[in-house]
């Protein structure tokens, strides 16, 4: 499909969704007319995920119910194809602190060498989010720390109920 300036990929492994990817997605929502949040079913330089693919996903949904133009995918294809297949113009994403700037960094000219069509477009985050990742909420909720702000609804109980069901 032809890239369209009004549609914007939002990709990441989601594992699992924070409050500070919904802020960007939200974000990106309003500037862009269509949003496809792009989750990667196995993420290569993750290693294994806890939660599966489909179960990202349906955090997602629940957590982007209200917002109209938000839709979410699963793929396990290189990003810059499935902006392809949806059209996109556009990659959005977070940016929080300096450590995130050499793997964007990386990542932004991995992609443009793909698709040099497709632009790479940074929203800093909010400075409430911006110590906010996945890694770190796992991290708390495996030592039962309170992650209830941090994540949204539904989230949190699952993480809780999956690390410790892993490390009764
Ligand atoms: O920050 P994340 O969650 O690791 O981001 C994942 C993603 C896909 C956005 C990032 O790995 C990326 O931009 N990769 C570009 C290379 C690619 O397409 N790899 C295939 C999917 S892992």
């Amino acid at each position: 499909m032809a890239p369209d300036g009004r549609v914007a990929v939002c990709p990441g492994s989601y594992d699992p969704v924070t409050n500070g990817h919904l802020d960007i997605i939200e974000r990106a929502a309003r500037i862009f007319e269509r949003v496809i949040v792009g989750v990667v079913d196995q993420p290569l330089r993750k290693g294994q995920t806890l939660f599966t693919a489909e179960e990202r996903k349906a955090f997602l949904l629940q957590a982007t119910e209200k917002i109209p133009n938000v839709e979410i995918e699963v793929f396990d294809t290189l990003l810059v194809d499935f902006a392809r297949k949806h059209g996109a113009r556009a990659l959005v994403k977070g940016l929080r602190a300096i450590s995130d700037f050499e793997y964007e960094f990386e990542m932004n000219q991995l992609n443009r060498k793909l698709a040099d069509d497709i632009e790479s477009v940074y929203l800093m985050s909010s400075p409430q989010y911006s110590f906010l990742r996945s890694s770190g909420v796992r991290e708390l909720a495996t030592f039962g720390a309170s992650i209830e702000d941090l994540v949204p609804d539904g989230v949190a109980k699952a993480l809780h109920d999956r690390l410790s069901r892993e490390n009764p």
